[in-house]
């Protein structure tokens, strides 16, 4: 195995999903104490204020610098290099956590025990299942109050429609939270409850099937092993190739704030999860060993320094391997830049990348020549598809108070479009622009950036578009006609992208039985 190959296969690239409030943080925080990444109280403070910064701007600002800082974090477990990217939590930018979810190999799933799977957490799981992302399962709270093991293994199952295969099986909750049940390697991990040990110190007992364990815990200790006696019987024991496919998930349970029942995820994660694999472009598969450098552009995020209008484009290594001062070439302009400040996020510091292999996430700063969706190569012209936009869920038309400033609104509104902050249509038959968000807050974080970092006082006003679906057909001169038929319902994205937009239902569906030869879609996927 060369060197190159053997860097890459040591790379796990993974995402956190959950609902808010399951736990990310604590765990994520965790993770990193093991792999001996951090130091970070302060930075998981500063998370938890973002959480709460849903309605503050100055909070708004705080919040994106410290999603860039922790964005991506990079550490070293065992022998392998985790790259852990950040989704944002509030569900309003779930689009942008849809774009980063294409850019991992594997995601944990984590579960508040108390409350089953929620929301959030299963429409990121589509997103996952979609693409048959494998995923490993954990629930957390243990030591609370929660709903029994079995219902919450059903619930999960039933929900997500992918079996689960218990690694570790709990001993009680709450108060009489007793440990985990190591399946896999017939033992018990007691519980200790504090978040400071590492757990090295926990005590563990080798031998499910033991007196000793039987008198310590009694009824617990029963129940668990009923539990498992019938699990045994009802689920089939896991297969590697059914995980990596996303049908079955490797389940475990633990106590994220006590630390507790961590490790046994780290070590799955290395052992179970893939290293980076083929990734798809229009022109053909790209294998991540290939020797010479690609890469796709999966979030930007603009503005981190208002003086300057500079981005950072976060750039997941397809294949190959990147070193700086190297001469790359976007597909999409044909321009070639030379980044030599490229960053990468070791321990929530920026740092500058000497060299980066695929699956690992490199940060190039730029001045908007890199866009959402870019592919970037040594030279040939690939194309990476798959990079997913959403048919926004409500829209209005944007205003301005001086109409001198017209022109920086539009460059605002053009770069905000382009970041994937917010949807920006143009309609054909002309007018103000249309904002599309998925959800309301994307609209009063628009207002505040036009505001703070382009200097204008926007207005939305309500209109009547409902909503929007991107449309296409084999026949050019087809879709030309039915876009000069429909003028007033028409209008194009950021990358000239042609939507229908409806104020409700039944007028998509209408204009859908008129024009059989157009198809109508939700989704845009880039390339
Ligand atoms: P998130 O990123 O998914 O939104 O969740 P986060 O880690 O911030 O955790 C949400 C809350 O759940 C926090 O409490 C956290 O302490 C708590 N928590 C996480 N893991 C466990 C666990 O294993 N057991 C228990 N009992 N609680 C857990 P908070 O009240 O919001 O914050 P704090 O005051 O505890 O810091």
């Amino acid at each position: 195995m060369t060197d190159l190959t053997h860097e890459i296969k040591r790379r796990r690239t993974f995402a956190i999903i959950s609902h808010p409030d399951a736990g990310k943080t604590t765990l994520t925080e965790k993770l990193l104490l093991f792999s001996g990444a951090i130091q970070i109280a302060g930075s998981v403070k500063a998370r938890k204020a973002s959480r709460h910064a849903t309605s503050d701007w100055m909070e708004i600002e705080k919040q994106r610098g410290i999603s860039v800082a922790s964005s991506v974090m990079q550490m070293e477990y065992r022998d392998c290099v985790i790259n852990l990217l950040d989704t944002p939590g509030h569900q309003d930018f779930s689009e942008d956590t849809y774009r980063v979810l294409t850019a991992v190999d594997a995601a944990l799933m984590v579960v508040d025990a108390a409350n089953g799977v929620e929301e959030q957490t299963l429409r990121l799981l589509k997103v996952c299942r979609s693409r048959n992302t494998p995923i490993l399962t954990f629930v957390n709270k243990m030591d609370r109050e929660v709903k029994e093991p079995l219902d919450l293994l059903d619930e999960i199952e039933r929900t997500l429609g992918m079996s689960l295969v218990p690694m570790t099986w709990p001993v009680g909750m709450g108060k009489l939270f007793r440990g985990v049940m190591d399946v896999q390697n017939d033992r018990m991990r007691v519980f200790r409850a504090g978040a400071d040990r590492v757990d090295d110190a926990d005590e563990v007992v080798e031998g499910l099937h033991s007196d000793t364990l039987a008198e310590r815990f009694g009824a617990e200790y029963d129940k668990a092993m009923e539990e498992l006696g019938l699990l045994q019987d009802a689920t089939p024991p896991l297969d590697r190739q059914e995980f990596l496919d996303g049908k079955q998930s490797p389940l475990f349970f633990g106590s994220a704030v006590n630390n507790f029942g961590v490790r046994e995820v780290l070590d799955a994660l290395v052992q179970l999860a893939p290293p980076p694999g083929a990734r798809v472009a229009q022109e053909r598969e790209v294998q991540p060993v290939e020797p010479k450098f690609s890469g796709v552009v999966f979030k930007v995020q603009a503005n981190m320094d208002p003086a300057h209008r500079d981005r950072i484009a976060f750039v997941r290594v397809s294949s190959g391997e990147f070193s700086r001062g190297m001469k790359l070439k976007v597909t999409r302009s044909g321009k070639e830049i030379r980044p030599q400040t490229v960053v990468t996020f070791m321990s929530q510091r920026r740092e500058l990348v000497e060299q980066a292999v695929a699956g690992d996430i490199i940060g190039i700063p730029n001045h908007g020549t890199l866009q959402l969706g870019d592919t970037l190569t040594e030279g040939e012209a690939l194309n990476f598809t798959g990079l997913p936009f959403f048919a926004p869920e409500s829209f209005r038309a944007v205003e301005i108070k001086d109409p001198l400033r017209s022109k920086q609104l539009r460059q605002g509104l053009q770069q905000l479009g382009e970041e994937g902050a917010i949807q920006v249509f143009r309609p054909h038959a002309g007018g103000s622009l249309l904002l599309g968000a998925i959800g309301q807050l994307q609209f009063e974080v628009v207002l505040h950036r036009l505001k703070s970092e382009y200097g204008v006082e926007a207005r939305l006003e309500n209109t009547r578009f409902q909503l929007a679906r991107w449309i296409t057909c084999d026949d050019d001169a087809v879709l030309q006609k039915f876009i000069e038929t429909e003028a007033f319902r028409v209008a194009w994205d950021v990358v000239d992208a042609p939507a229908f937009m409806a104020a409700h239902h039944s007028e998509l569906q209408l204009a859908m039985e008129r024009a059989p030869q157009i198809r109508f879609h939700a989704m845009r996927e880039h390339g």
